[in-house]
């Protein structure tokens, strides 16, 4: 029994013996192409999914005319890294035609699948594998034969397809199979699985040909790329690329990196998805907004998507104060001020920053910082010396903004800002119209608008215009203080202030507005009346515009003009 025992213990080393050096003495790969002509079909797509669940790549030598109705076959074949061919356009037997007719048939073709697979070399496979030297002299490709021929479009039998695959190939074999018959799908998947546990691998013709170290030539004919000692490594697809991002002044510096040698790295900043063809990064660059970084790196074949936002900031604004025909600037940390007095537009070779500086009309400061877009600033001091960062002295407002903002009728928002451009709202004009009527009122409780806080800001001003009758409500209930005023709401406050004032401009002919139909009837009067007091213009082109919100700018224009009666 021991001796027996000691018989099957040797024995089970030695059978295991091989198993364990197995991964180490790994066998050079085999190799196949697998190849489908005559298609896309309806066939087409399930023996994509057969492919992909195999892991298993084909070589599709397709018909021209046939292309136009398979465009998602199409882009799933390219995609799903297989290799499209040229199968002429038509399926004739190219021998018997002039070199004219062959060269119209392979070049439609090849058009079309430029369409999917973009410029390339495209081999050739002539219809019944004939050919001459006419043939090879029109093609744009290498001619691609056969060494496997299954015989599949005769037998329309799987197991007879899957027979002929099994029984014929060899490393470095080309098949020949048509996807127009779901026997020839069944049968070669079926050979597919057998022959990959026999240690095959299913490359496309192209990949079989630079695998054995075989540069095919245009116009040269290959019906297989057997094994004579070579077989260089499987592409694989290269690492990520790593996106490295840093701060330098004026904005941020990107670097792409990819572990892989010799792989390209393409990228994109405009959100849109990388490719080959995008734009090839050359080295670090850098981006002065917010960025969308998304980039491949790229060695035949694509790698996974790195993709990074990046967020860059404007540099911090200085604070700024005038102060006896100076302007001093306090630098938030880490940014310099370079600065022009006047209008001329600074730059970093402008002087920079040290002392107060002594301005007249208006000093152009440009802020830079590391990480951070570089700032630009314009301060403008209005015709009294307040100092604003967001008006120009050129500016048709420039005279009003001066005026309100002296009288304190109107005053800035924050850090420098006059907010030109910014709407007003309902309880802002009536405040405005307060201020400049010099008036003192008292808070009274206005039980007819549900919606005004008499707690807030506005709440004098709003006392004194419905005790003026200035002020009408948006409905019976509602004032809607935080709406903004619309040109001709506006309007209409000014001209019942006008009755309450008893003022009455004189009034003057002037061109009617062509857009004189869009005023709400209520105003039209109002609207007309300011108009040839000449208190309220036109926008651009004669245009009213009465549904339009006020802006700052204009509601400085118009108490200005007010303020003149
Ligand atoms: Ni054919």
């Amino acid at each position: 029994m021991k001796r027996i025992l000691s018989v099957l213990l040797v024995l089970v080393l030695t059978l295991s013996l091989p198993l364990c050096l197995a991964p180490q003495t790994q066998a050079a790969t085999k190799l196949v192409a697998i190849t489908f002509d005559d298609g896309p079909s309806g066939y087409t797509a399930g023996l994509l999914d057969g492919l992909k669940a195999r892991g298993a790549k084909a070589t599709f030598f397709v018909v021209g005319n046939r292309i136009g109705s398979y465009p998602e076959t199409m882009r799933r074949l390219v995609r799903e890294g297989h290799q499209i061919a040229n199968h002429t356009t038509n399926h004739p037997q190219l021998t018997t035609l002039s070199a004219s007719s062959i060269r119209q048939e392979l070049n439609t073709c090849e058009n079309k699948l430029k369409q999917y697979g973009g410029n390339q070399m495209y081999c050739l496979r002539p219809p019944y594998g004939s050919y001459n030297s006419t043939v090879r002299q029109q093609s744009n490709g290498p001619l691609i034969l056969w060494s496997v021929d299954t015989l599949d479009w005769q037998s329309r039998n799987a197991t007879a397809v899957y027979n002929k695959i099994i029984n014929n190939t060899t490393d470095g074999s080309i098949v020949l199979l048509h996807d127009l018959y779901s026997t020839s799908v069944s049968g070669a998947l079926r050979a597919i699985d057998t022959l990959k546990a026999r240690g095959y691998e299913f490359v496309t013709v192209n990949e079989l040909f630079r695998r054995r170290a075989i540069t095919m030539q245009k116009g040269s004919v290959y019906s297989a790329a057997y094994n004579k000692g070579i077989t260089l490594p499987a592409v694989e697809a290269p690492v990520a690329p790593s996106i490295t991002v840093s701060d330098v002044l004026g904005g941020k510096t990107v670097s792409l990196t990819t572990t892989t040698k010799n792989a390209e790295i393409h990228y994109t900043t405009d959100g849109s998805k990388p490719s080959e063809k995008s734009k090839k990064y050359s080295g670090a660059f850098t981006v002065k907004q917010n960025t969308t970084i998304r980039a491949v790196a790229y060695n035949s074949v694509l790698s996974k998507e790195s993709k990074k936002s990046i967020t860059v900031p404007l540099a911090a604004a200085p604070t700024a104060t005038y102060n006896e025909g100076k302007l001093t600037l306090t630098a938030a940390k880490g940014t310099t001020l370079y600065y022009t007095v006047g209008d001329g537009a600074p730059t970093t070779s402008s002087a920079v920053y040290s002392a107060p500086i002594a301005m007249q009309t208006a000093c152009g400061v440009l802020v830079r910082a590391k990480g951070a877009a570089d700032r630009k600033i314009t301060y403008t001091l209005t015709k009294y010396g307040a100092l604003f960062s967001d008006i120009s002295h050129k500016a048709w407002y420039y005279n009003a903004v001066s005026e309100v903002v002296q009288k304190g009728i109107m005053v800035g928002t924050a850090n420098q800002n006059f907010a030109p451009d910014q709407k007003v709202s309902r309880a802002m004009f009536i405040t405005a119209l307060y201020r400049m009527s010099g008036e003192r009122a008292e808070v009274t409780p206005l039980e007819q608008f549900e919606d005004a806080d008499m707690q807030s800001w506005y709440a004098e001003a709003l006392s004194w215009g419905v005790e003026k009758e200035i002020v009408k409500g948006m409905s019976e209930h509602t004032f809607a203080p935080n709406d903004n005023i619309t040109r001709e709401q506006m309007c209409a406050f000014i001209c019942r202030f006008l009755a309450y004032k008893q003022l009455s401009p004189e009034c003057h002919e002037r061109e009617p507005f062509a857009d004189e139909k869009e005023i709400s009837f209520w105003a039209l009067q109002d609207v007309m009346a300011l108009y040839e007091m000449e208190l309220i213009n036109g926008r651009d082109n004669a245009m009213f515009c009465p549904a339009s919100q006020t802006t700052r700018a204009e509601c400085a224009q118009v108490l200005v003009n007010l303020l003149t009666l």
